[in-house]
């Protein structure tokens, strides 16, 4: 981290857990014990049908809402989509594209890139996910294979815009999986997103972007990877569906910076 530059993030990615009652208890349970101090941005990124139950919860609390997907298109016939107006009118802050369980559905980095747009347009802050299959790793061809959908993801992304968007380095190996990234790959792999960014913007635009890990962060191994100076925040699955884990995660995110 690097709390002089950046904003740090420490967000839930839910996938398809938890029913609308069920957000709404894990709601009043992570009020309670909620740290009080306000170090970091925290989101939570919930099932659609949740959205409206969720964003009622957390009214007048520092927790940001988001959405796991949207569809580029302002509106029309696309059964079962949603649109960023939506999303916003339903109030989200956050969306999460090009998770990998979406590319493995069969999204592209065209479709990814335009939702990036749509979602900015909308004026939501993207959590843009990449990463690497362990074949790409053992290979050896990781960095490439990070910057080519960094590059995707962001083609024709103004300078300004940019700022508001935030990138997930999740290698695929180690989501929902408990084979962690050690710090040290997973800052390898940010600090090398920070040099794309910083050759397709420029280096104040990088140091300023928040990039965070994800796959299988938890409580226990939370403190060690946030310590790592590319890695601005967490973007966590499983542990984020317990309440007192999220929190501890959170707590995680209180520390000295170098
Ligand atoms: P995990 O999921 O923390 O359960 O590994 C992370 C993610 O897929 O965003």
């Amino acid at each position: 981290m690097n709390r002089k530059y950046r904003k740090t993030l420490i967000a839930g990615n839910w996938k398809m857990n938890k029913t609308a009652t069920e957000t709404k208890e894990f709601m009043t349970k992570l009020k309670a014990i909620m740290p009080k101090g306000r170090w970091c941005d925290i989101a939570l990124c919930v099932p659609a049908v949740s959205i409206g139950t969720a964003v009622r919860a957390v009214r007048e609390t520092r927790i940001g809402i988001g959405a796991q997907n949207c569809n580029a298109n302002p509106s029309g016939a696309y059964t079962g989509e949603i649109s960023t107006d939506m999303l916003v009118d339903a109030g989200c802050k956050y969306v999460i594209l090009g998770h990998s369980e979406r590319r493995a559905m069969g999204e592209t980095d065209g479709e990814i890139n335009a939702k990036v747009h749509a979602a900015l347009n909308a004026g939501l802050i993207p959590i843009v996910c990449v990463g690497e299959s362990l074949e790409h790793r053992e290979n050896g061809i990781t960095e490439e294979w990070v910057s080519m959908q960094v590059k995707l993801a962001l083609k024709d992304v103004d300078a300004e815009k940019i700022r508001k968007v935030v990138i997930a380095y999740e290698p695929i190996w180690a989501i929902g999986t408990g084979r962690t990234a050690t710090p040290e790959q997973a800052e390898a792999v940010c600090e090398h997103i920070r040099a794309v960014v910083r050759k397709l913007y420029t280096s104040k635009h990088a140091r300023a972007m928040t990039i965070l890990y994800g796959g299988s962060m938890n409580e226990k191994n939370a403190y060690e990877l946030l310590a790592q100076p590319d890695i601005d925040g967490g973007l966590i699955g499983g542990a984020s569906l317990v309440a007192e884990k999220f929190v501890q995660i959170i707590e995680a995110s209180n520390q000295p910076i170098a």
